[in-house]
Parts: structure tokens; sequence; C-alpha cells
């Protein structure tokens, strides 16, 4: 058994305990939204503005957490304290459209479900690579549209962004980069990008997820002075970039240091991407935006 625990169907239970109908709709159709935050230290990053999230995904998908937001993070803390990683954690919620009523393929009908799991801290390119960077590959897999599936509502539509991994890996690359329709940087499996040129940020303003990570660098940007702007970035930008970092709650601030096997700048961590990686994590570690998960527990 491995370090961790799922609360699905009303119950703590261990991993390889955790099962999931295969008429659920949330494998049959990937009728399902999810939300991923952390712990550190003993604190939940950001849980207010999760949760708010993972509630306007269900909006946004038409459906429904069968739990209150306050029951929710009581459930992810339980959760996170029996998994035992209350000081670095990966913490997992969704809602999935549930099963079919008998004899009928009416969505409306089905009964939503909701599990979380916590395990271990997750580093999305290993804790050394999410620390040292890493070479993109520019996809020529197209990011689904958010006119078919809004890529704000957090969702396990991921078939083109797996595609775009499998590029990457067969060209030697560690990563892949996509592009949206209008040929703008849209985002890449599990992480938004960020470009760095004469010492200004700039994030996709659309065809992304509003990254909760994302949303931490814009405010570490205010707070450090660092200038940043929100908006269509050209796939060149990134190519020509000084430095380049990605940012997901599997890692925080991680660096991009080459481009299709071409170093940005002298190929190391850019100087703002390692500022803004040692102020995430030094505020992390000192509980920055954190709700302690001892005062969530009954
Ligand atoms: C497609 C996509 N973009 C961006 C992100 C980064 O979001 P966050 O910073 O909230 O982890 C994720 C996280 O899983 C993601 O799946």
């Amino acid at each position: 058994m491995s370090a961790g625990c799922v609360h699905i169907n009303g119950e703590f239970v261990e991993l390889d305990e955790a099962k999931i109908s295969i008429f659920d709709t949330g494998f049959l159709h990937s009728d399902v939204v999810y939300d991923v935050t952390s712990s550190w230290q003993g604190y939940i990053f950001k849980l207010d503005q999760h949760l708010e999230r993972f509630a306007t995904s269900c909006d946004g998908f038409r459906l429904k957490n069968p739990y209150s937001d306050a029951e929710t993070a009581a459930i992810l803390a339980e959760c996170t304290v029996r998994a035992e990683c209350e000081d670095a954690s990966f913490i997992h919620m969704h809602v999935t459209r549930g099963l079919y009523a008998e004899g009928s393929r009416d969505p409306r009908l089905c009964e939503n479900q909701f599990a979380a799991y916590v395990v271990p801290y997750v580093w999305l390119w290993g804790e050394e690579k999410s620390k040292a960077g890493i070479n993109i590959h520019m996809a020529d897999v197209e990011r689904i549209s958010s006119k078919a599936v809004d890529a704000r509502y957090k969702n396990f539509h991921w078939g083109d962004l797996i595609q775009a991994q499998y590029q990457a890996y067969e060209a030697n690359r560690d990563d892949a980069a996509l592009l949206a329709a209008d040929g703008n940087l849209a985002e890449g499996p599990g992480f938004n990008i960020w470009v760095v040129k004469d010492g200004k940020c700039a994030t996709p303003d659309a065809n992304c997820l509003l990254g909760m990570s994302r949303q931490s660098v814009i405010e570490l940007c205010g707070m450090e002075g660092i200038p940043f702007e929100l908006r269509k970035v050209h796939p060149d930008e990134l190519r020509e970039a000084d430095e380049a970092f990605a940012t997901s709650t599997a890692g925080g601030v991680m660096p991009i240091t080459a481009v299709d096997d071409k170093p940005l700048g002298n190929g190391a961590p850019g100087i703002l991407t390692s500022r803004l990686f040692d102020s995430y994590w030094s505020r992390r570690e000192a509980g920055w935006c954190g709700t302690k998960i001892s005062d969530l527990l009954n």
C-alpha cells in the first residue's frame, strides 16, 4: 500500500481500496471537473480560492458538489492528516456526473459524485527538473478550443495535452507547450506558461486555466515590483525569451531553460524566474495564503 488517503462514497479509504464504477460518466465521457491544491508545513494553500474555482468549474459543467465548501474543506483536511503528509501534500478533489439512470442517457438524471485524495507532494517534472529547468517542445497538437471545452473550468479533457507530451518525448524533450487556434500560446499539460523579456513577465490571458500558481505569480510580481502583462503571447516570444517559466500547483514556479533544444539565455534558470521561485517557496514555508489544517478538523 502506498502513502495517501482517499475519500470516496462518503468514506475514507486506503489508495488501493478506492474504486469507481466503469459506468460512471466521469470515466465514460470525461464528464468531471476537478481541482488540486497542496499543503506545506501544515497549511493548505489558498483553500478558499481553490474551493471557489472548484465551484466555478462545477457550475460551468452543470455539476453539483454534494458537499458544502465547509464540508469539502473538512474532508480535505482529514484526508491530509490520514495521509500523514500535512507538511507536503498534493490534494485532489473532483465531482463526476455519476451513473446514468437505468435505461437512460439523460445526464440530468445522474447523481453527481464527489471524491478526493491526498498523496505526498508531486513535482510535475520530478523535484530535480522542476527546480533546474526543462527543455520544452513546441507541440503542433492544438489545445482544445475554449469554445468547445472552456479551459477556465478545470476538467479531464486531456487528450490533446497527453498527445503533445508524447510528441515531446519522441523529440527527446521534457514536456510540451500547446498553442490555441489563434496561433498564440495556450498552456501545457498541468501548467501555465510565462515568458520574460527585458525584465517584464507575460503570460496568456486566454485559452488557459486561470491557474492558482499563475495568480500567485501575479501577486508576487506586485509585491516584488516586477512588471507583468496578461495578454496574447506569440510562440516566437517563448522561443526568443530572455527566460521563461511554468507555474503549477505541482512545483510552484518552474524554470523553462530551453525551447526545442535551443537554450534560453545561458541555459540556466533566469534571474527573475529564480527570484519568483525563491519568493514563492519562502512564503509557502511561512504559511503564505495558508489555512492551518488543524483549524479545519472537527
Ligand atoms: C491545463 C492546466 N493548466 C494550468 C495548470 C496550473 O494550474 P494551477 O496553478 O492552479 O495548478 C493546470 C494544473 O493542473 C492545468 O491542468
